[in-house]
């Protein structure tokens, strides 16, 4: 939440940073701003509402500056998104600007504090009380804006990323980080930082990992890491293996639509090089080892939103497979429980992001309960598999959409490699039982292809529904969390009321809410499969359509029996009952989409939401 760009360089630092605010508008979009140093004066830009806004006034007020820049992108905490509480923030005598990404949770106490000793506030900002406390300790420490940032952060409580530049030094930007997110780009003879590495992708692919509590001190020509108490500290270089055109819409009108587009490819580089020439599954960049797993009692899994759905789908897969307990929870909710865990608990984080706050806490309380914690997690280098025991990345590179379509398939091929991993480790299946499942996951990226190729009526279906107030979705087994995710893609992109049920559940209540007319999706389970589940479900579609539904039916194609109750019939590939969530959520994302798309919705920057989510 929140993007954040700092750069120092030769380059025009005000055009570095607002092109690399573009690609970190996911990150929030209620406002955006800008700080440039010149002529011994900072020089800020900042406007309410999308990137944009911010854009038009300056090309109506040009600044310019010659060294230093720093920008945002926000997703408003406190304050609302107007003009003034958009960052940057300064100090009363305009000698330092401030950004900031997280929560200062004692802003309160502090602004108290410093409205005593006469500060003016502007803004009804958590932030705008670094910026004078910046300054007022810059004052103490002789203008070191370093030793200042040190101070400040021992301070603060909460979560936060600050970047920050003064006049004092025209050729410097400092930042901090706590519990949010923070990367360094080292460049030739110029040095960037950002909320990720999208925001300096088309300048380096050089990239510096930072630690919790960590104060860098950016040049041209250096790069210096400190603890909060001023010691240097080791840090971690990685080279980002994705470039700039990756994170650029190619052609397509949005991110979105181009992610979903490339998922057989994200789903096969998950998969790629896990199988060694003797068939044995192998995830060596796990950390855990085979004893770690052998030992393991009880799995949990932890994750939020769409990455929450990925785990209970994986729930189905690894107790089938394993036959170790699997518990599923939503990870805000996880920790105030007092959930029993303990050195035989294997807890697995999914995070696209490696950043959302809720999961990131529950891992630490799940490593502080001596759990073991495993992360799935598309971005390298981020918090949560810093902080895990282990990771298995999924590889569908940037995902720039706020909603989650590529990254939750590539989430579904990692969790069934981790089931069968564990089962081949436990020695719990024979050898070529394993094989025949991998067997058929490496067909997926070409199921997925063709199910791509097929939904040209899914958009017509949902361009036809663009009027309608409510959908409801059911499914049983694997089906109901596909039917989850389907309903959470519509309330985030088209704004309108979707529901998931289990469908058995429905006779329990939800049925009441049927009537005339009233679109239900529904995913049918393979007949080969589990007929029993198969045949109750077909029921089920029934008893909504003798009440007035409109059924609108996914399900294996040659499932003739689905048709006769099928006012309208989406086809997907024949495969194991298991697998089927990945063919299955294709339709959905597509007709969520489209349906957004339709209401003349952003379907990359649905409102109020972002991507990566670093409060709690
Ligand atoms: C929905 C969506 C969100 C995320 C959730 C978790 O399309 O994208 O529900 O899945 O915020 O994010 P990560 O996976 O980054 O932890």
């Amino acid at each position: 939440m929140c993007g954040i760009v700092g750069y120092v360089g030769p380059q025009p630092a005000l055009e570095v940073v607002v092109n690399g605010l573009a690609r970190l508008e996911y990150r929030g979009y209620d406002s955006a701003g800008v700080a440039v140093l010149g002529g011994g004066s900072l020089r800020t830009e900042k406007r309410a509402g999308k990137l944009a806004n911010l854009r038009k006034a300056l090309e109506e007020r040009p600044i310019s500056g010659d060294g230093a820049g720093i920008g945002h992108t926000r997703w408003a905490t406190h304050g609302a998104p107007n003009d003034v509480n958009a960052h940057p923030h300064v100090d009363n005598d305009r000698r330092v600007a401030i950004v900031h990404n997280g929560i200062i949770e004692n802003f309160a106490a502090l602004r108290m504090e410093l409205e005593e000793k006469g500060c003016k506030f502007l803004s009804e900002t958590d932030t705008e009380v670094a910026a004078h406390l910046l300054s007022s300790e810059m004052a103490e420490r002789g203008g070191d804006l370093p030793a200042a940032m040190r101070a400040v952060c021992k301070r603060l409580e909460g979560a936060f990323t600050l970047v920050a530049t003064s006049v004092d030094d025209p050729g410097l930007v400092v930042a901090a980080r706590r519990n949010s997110p923070l990367v360094v780009g080292r460049g030739e003879g110029e040095n960037f930082l950002a909320s990720d590495v999208a925001a300096f992708i088309a300048h380096t692919r050089e990239a510096v990992e930072l630690g919790q509590d960590q104060v860098v001190e950016l040049r041209a020509d250096s790069v210096a890491v400190t603890d909060y108490d001023g010691n240097p500290v080791e840090v971690n270089e990685y080279h980002v293996d994705w470039d700039a055109s990756a994170a650029e819409k190619g052609g397509y009108d949005y991110f979105m639509l181009k992610e979903i587009v490339e998922q057989p490819r994200a789903v096969a580089d998950t998969l790629l090089g896990r199988v060694t020439v003797d068939g044995q599954l192998t995830l060596d960049e796990m950390r855990l080892s085979p004893e770690d797993l052998r030992s393991v009692e009880k799995i949990v899994i932890i994750a939020c939103g769409t990455s929450y759905h990925a785990g209970l789908i994986a729930k189905y897969a690894i107790e089938h497979w394993c036959r170790i307990p699997c518990e599923v929870e939503v990870a805000s909710e996880f920790r105030y429980r007092d959930p029993i865990l303990d050195q035989q608990t294997l807890v697995i984080a999914i995070s696209q992001s490696g950043e959302s706050m809720d999961t990131l806490m529950a891992v630490r309380y799940a490593r502080e309960q001596r759990a073991r914690v495993l992360a799935i997690c598309n971005v390298n280098g981020s918090t949560i598999p810093r902080e895990s025991d282990g990771v298995l990345y999924t590889h569908a590179g940037p995902e720039v959409g706020v909603a989650a379509t590529k990254t939750f398939l590539t989430q579904l091929a990692a969790c069934y490699l981790i089931g069968l991993y564990l089962a081949q480790v436990r020695g719990l299946k024979f050898g070529d039982e394993i094989n025949t499942v991998i067997a058929q996951l490496a067909t997926m990226p070409e199921q997925v292809e063709r199910v791509l190729g097929t939904v040209e009526p899914v958009r017509e279906l949902a361009r036809s529904l663009a009027d309608t107030d409510t959908v409801l979705f059911l499914g049983r087994h694997v089906g109901y969390p596909v039917a989850m995710e389907g309903a959470l893609k519509l309330k985030e992109l088209a704004y309108m009321h979707a529901e998931a049920f289990a469908a058995g559940e429905l006779k329990h209540g939800p049925i009441a809410l049927i009537e005339d007319g009233l679109p239900v999706v529904v995913v049918v389970p393979s007949p080969r499969g589990r007929s029993v589940l198969h045949d109750k479900i077909v029921s089920n579609i029934q008893e909504v359509r003798a009440r007035g539904a409109r059924t609108i039916v996914i399900a294996e194609e040659g499932d003739e029996s689905v048709r006769p109750y099928s006012d309208v019939l989406i086809e997907i590939p024949a495969v194991p009952t298991l697998l089927q969530p990945i063919v299955s959520t294709i339709p959905m994302q597509v007709f969520a989409c489209e349906l957004a798309l339709a209401k003349g919705n952003d379907v990359d920057q649905p409102r109020n939401l972002a991507k990566s989510v670093t409060v709690e």
